[in-house]
């Protein structure tokens, strides 16, 4: 059995004292180098549940650990270095610095942490010869790969951009909030699949995150976020 990248148990989460409990999950685990899908209609809780897997927000009660470490253990600037050390994120609006190039978009991860600036700098000829890898291997033009706007680039181009930018240094881990949902769907999966490839390749592993179960199929396995959330059901019984 492979070891466990994610170890949730007894997750409990508001968003403040006395606000609605969003989750309340008994146990969740993800294996290394897993591809895991996550589903649950919109407002169910899925964004919530990722701010806690990369210690944006911490458990109001359990724990959640990732790599062996508690985050609920960790102070909020240790947690900011340990998701800059072994997450990449891609987010659902991309959030792509608008004054930074594509490549100096994609190179930021190895500003933040000498950890993914090490990896890169040993996958690649330099980080910039590896960013511009990526960025080709997520099919990204060539013309497209030097222009300074990134405001300007297409939604699809937009995207790849995060999802290389997220690579960059080989994290461990490889979070995706519904980067697909503003794409046609041959678009979607042939991405999904270069997200695959290049998870497999450097030892990464994936949870992707949709409201679109039509994606589920591709992964290793797949989860709906109502059926591991007691919230949920107490939500829809009352
Ligand atoms: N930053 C926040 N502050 C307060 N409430 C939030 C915040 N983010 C999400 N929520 C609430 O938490 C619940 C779950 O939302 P979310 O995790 O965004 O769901 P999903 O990603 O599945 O659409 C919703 O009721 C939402 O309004
Ligand atoms: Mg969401």
């Amino acid at each position: 059995m492979r070891p466990l990248i994610i170890d949730v148990k007894d997750l409990e989460f508001r968003w403040q004292p006395g606000a609605p409990t969003v989750l309340s999950i008994d146990a969740f685990q993800v294996s290394a180098g897993e591809c895991l899908f996550i589903k649950g209609p919109s407002g169910s809780g899925k964004s919530t549940l990722l701010s806690l897997l990369s210690g944006v927000t911490t458990a109001v009660a359990g724990s959640v650990r990732v790599m062996d470490q508690a985050l609920e253990g960790l102070g909020s600037v240790q947690r900011d270095h340990f998701r800059a050390d072994h997450i990449g994120y891609i987010f659902q609006m991309f959030n792509l610095i608008p004054y930074l190039s594509v490549v100096e978009n994609v190179m930021l991860p190895c500003q933040f942490s000498t950890r993914r600036r090490a990896n890169a700098l040993r996958r690649g000829d330099g980080l910039e010869a590896e960013a511009r890898r990526l960025l080709h291997h997520l099919d990204m033009d060539h013309a497209d790969l030097h222009r300074r706007a990134v405001t300007t680039l297409s939604v699809g181009q937009q995207q790849r951009v995060a999802a290389a930018r997220a690579l960059m240094g080989a994290p461990e881990l490889l979070i995706a909030d519904e980067p697909t949902s503003s794409l046609d769907a041959d678009r979607r999966e042939s991405f999904i699949r270069l997200l695959f490839d290049e998870c497999r390749g450097a030892g990464t592993t994936l949870i992707f995150v949709s409201h679109d179960a039509s994606l589920e199929p591709l992964f290793d396995r797949s989860i709906d976020l109502a059926e591991i959330n007691r919230a949920a059901r107490v939500a829809e019984a009352a």
